[in-house]
């Protein structure tokens, strides 16, 4: 579905996207993670032709992309990062216009409108004006408008930021069932949570980079870290601290707040030592986490930064 290679986009001295690669198979839900700045929605109007691009090959469908390829872009729909609606038409209507774009049929346009209402549970709001919308209500218009056409490959640009849980947890939903419908879906988010639970395989992105690539038990396999361990501890001297250290498997420690916490290798039973040694030493404790690393962790063992701002 897409093929983008070797792309390179600098705005004046910034050097926005440094050789990305990006590869994407039909059916997929692919997830572009990243903090804010590394070049998401860069690569996203890059891909779509909206921007010119310094260095790369771009192909969409099996086809170079181009700004004139109509016949691609008819089959894509774009959910940009900031809402863009018309303020004086109503719900119905914005739905109708962007719909239009691509289906000059008024009969087929009317039933694809109401479809994208009922998809986005707008139905209700059909008339009001986007200032009367909350920014959830506003957020559903927006994908509204950039699915009503029934595109094959859908780009959504943080479609949840500023929402309720309500209707970010709705919009998800929503996105799977396209998805189910036949749709390949392109993901942007810096919130690491979403796209574990969205996206059937991610990018983790970082300063206009490719920092890895692959569903979330792949990327969480790719850092020495296999098993995050919180045990409620009220004191702890630091000379136990470093004999935890020690301990086979054990990749780092910290204790703080009455926390330890402890990165370890995968299925390298530390756990059960370090109660061995906090039983041994008669040190109380209470409960006890274990946590497989999530791809913050990723981000961090490779970056050396959190992935959070
Ligand atoms: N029009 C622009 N002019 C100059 N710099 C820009 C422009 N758009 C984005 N940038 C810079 O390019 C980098 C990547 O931005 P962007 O693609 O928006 O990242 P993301 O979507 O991941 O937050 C950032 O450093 C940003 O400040
Ligand atoms: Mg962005």
């Amino acid at each position: 579905m897409i093929d983008v290679k070797n792309l390179v986009k600098r705005y004046g001295d910034l050097l926005a996207l440094d050789h990305f690669n990006l590869h994407v198979n039909e059916g997929e839900i692919f997830g572009l993670l990243g903090p804010n700045g590394s070049g998401k929605t860069t690569a996203m109007n890059c891909i779509l032709s909206l921007l010119k691009y310094d260095r790369g090959e771009i192909s969409l469908f099996g086809r170079p992309m181009t700004p004139s390829n109509y016949e691609s872009k008819r089959k894509i729909g774009v959910v940009m990062q900031n809402v863009a609606v018309f303020n004086e038409l109503t719900v119905a209507e914005n739905i109708d216009y962007f719909c239009g774009l691509y289906v000059t049929d008024k009969k087929r346009r009317k039933a694809l409108t109401e479809e994208a209402m009922e998809f986005t549970t707008l139905t209700d709001y059909r008339k009001f004006l986007p200032k009367k919308l909350s920014g959830g209500l506003l957020r559903r218009l927006n994908i509204a408008c950039g699915i009503a056409h029934k595109p094959e490959l859908i780009f959504l640009d943080e479609p949840t930021v500023a929402v309720d849980p309500q209707s970010r947890n709705s919009i998800l939903e929503g996105i799977r069932e396209l998805n189910r419908q036949g749709a390949t879906i392109v993901y942007t988010s810096h919130y690491m949570e979403e796209v574990e639970q969205l996206c059937t395989r991610i990018m983790i992105m970082d300063k206009g980079k490719e920092i890895a690539t692959g569903t979330k038990e792949e990327l969480t396999a790719m850092i020495r870290t296999g098993e995050k361990i919180t045990v409620e501890v009220p004191a702890l001297p630091d000379e136990l601290c470093e004999r935890i250290s020690g301990i086979d498997g054990v990749l780092g420690v910290s204790y703080d707040n009455g926390q330890l916490l402890v990165g370890s290798r995968p299925s390298s039973h530390s756990l059960i030592s370090i109660l061995d040694l906090l039983r041994h030493e008669n040190i109380g404790f209470g409960k006890v986490f274990s946590e497989p690393p999530t791809l913050n962790d990723v981000f961090l063992e490779i970056t050396g930064k959190q992935l959070r701002d």
